[in-house]
């Protein structure tokens, strides 16, 4: 039988949100998925500890696009430290559930948020020790 989405799901992925990539961006997560070998980018922002601006691209299945694009609205104008506890059961539940054999596509885009928070914290740490 085939998995029956979420009409969250098909919404986000036929109009996904905040697609492409940012100009200098603050911070930047790339995340592979071992299961299928898709890919996934996210561009943040940041001012004062917050995700003022969001992007991602992803090279992957419906799924991984809808949760991806999920995972930008969720992420937009959060803390870093609000932003790091959404995790994939997070988006994936927004979206109002995956079908169990898709679960696997929404740690693309939870993984590549928190990397792309990691390298924000990594670069601003190195900021401060230069000077
Ligand atoms: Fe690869 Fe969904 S099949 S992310």
């Amino acid at each position: 039988m085939a998995p029956a989405y979420s009409e969250k799901v098909l919404d986000h992925f036929r109009n996904p949100r905040n697609v492409g990539e940012l100009k200098d961006p603050d911070g930047v997560g790339v995340e592979g998925n071992p299961v299928c070998g898709d890919l996934m980018e996210i561009h943040i922002k940041v001012e004062d500890d917050r995700i003022t601006d969001i992007r991602f691209k992803t090279f992957g299945c419906g799924s991984a696009i809808a949760t991806s694009s999920m995972v930008t609205e969720l992420a937009k104008g959060k803390t870093l430290d609000e932003a790091l506890e959404i995790t994939r059961q997070t988006v994936a539940d927004e979206l109002d559930g995956l079908p169990e054999q898709k679960m696997h596509c929404s740690n693309l885009a939870a993984d590549a948020l928190h990397r792309a928070i990691e390298d924000y914290r990594r670069k601003q740490a190195g900021d401060s020790t230069d000077t």
